[in-house]
């Protein structure tokens, strides 16, 4: 029995590839930082509810330990993520007014919440007999993407998952018998983004659920979207 644990699962994507591993077999923790709608979204799925905040050290702890007590994790899918300099209408935070708050704040749940996680979890992975990370992350965060990109589209946020696909690459190589990916699902229609995204969830979750269901023979160290594997 595959045990996954989901950050950030009570709605979009997470909530999405959650359902997609619970129908999978997968016995699936539905992290959510709000308690209740993390309830009604793990009772919809038959998944468990857990609560997790990946910004609070000591949510972090609670979670992994009681994980821990109920037989341990094979797959850790690091989902939560911010973007606050994306308001509500579909404007950006113009450049002039980031601010180191605003960036930390991003950098908190995006970066050092995926830390956490890890720190939190990876003695627990270590003891799966097929232990798999999946970290979403995004086109925006490969540079070679980025700066191919016509529009203006924050700071912050590309930054922290340019972050992101670095402490993939280097964490794939101290924990080779773990296989950790970064994964970018695609312009999905989301809160995220004002639901403004092109593609469904289902069409979203598919690449999350893919790298995390690759088994102990996969690749690691990589950046996979919709299509493969992809330049970092
Ligand atoms: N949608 C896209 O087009 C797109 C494209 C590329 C990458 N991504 C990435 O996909 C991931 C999922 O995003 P989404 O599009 O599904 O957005 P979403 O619908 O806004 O979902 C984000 C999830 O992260 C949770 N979250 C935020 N801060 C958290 C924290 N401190 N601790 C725990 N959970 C937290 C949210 O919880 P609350 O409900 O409590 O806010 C929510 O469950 C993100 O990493 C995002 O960067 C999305």
């Amino acid at each position: 029995m595959t045990r996954t644990l989901i950050t950030g699962a009570n709605k979009g994507l997470g909530f999405e590839t959650a359902r997609r591993l619970v129908e999978a077999g997968h016995t699936v923790y539905l992290g959510s930082r709000d308690a209740d709608r993390g309830r009604v979204a793990a009772d919809e799925l038959g998944a468990r509810a857990v609560p997790l905040d990946v910004t609070d050290e000591e949510s972090v702890r609670a979670a992994a330990a009681t994980i821990e007590a109920e037989g341990g994790l094979d797959v850790l899918v690091n989902n939560a993520g911010i973007a606050p300099e994306w308001r509500a209408d579909n404007t950006v935070v113009d450049a002039r007014e980031l601010t180191p708050a605003l960036i930390g704040q991003t950098f908190e749940t995006n970066v050092f919440g995926v830390v956490r996680m890890l720190h939190a979890f990876l003695p627990l992975l270590g003891r799966s007999a097929a232990p798999v990370v999946v970290n979403v992350s995004s086109s925006l965060g490969s540079l070679s993407r980025l700066s191919g990109h016509p529009g203006y589209l924050g700071v912050a946020y590309p930054a922290s998952k340019s972050a992101l696909n670095s402490l993939t690459v280097q964490y794939a190589k101290a924990f080779p018998e773990i296989r950790i990916n970064a994964v970018c699902p695609g312009f999905t229609g989301t809160d995220l983004n004002g639901n403004s995204g092109t593609q469904t969830v289902e069409q979203g979750a598919e690449v999350i659920v893919r790298m995390a269901t690759i088994g102990p023979d996969g690749p690691t160290g990589g950046y996979v979207d919709v299509d493969g594997p992809v330049a970092w």
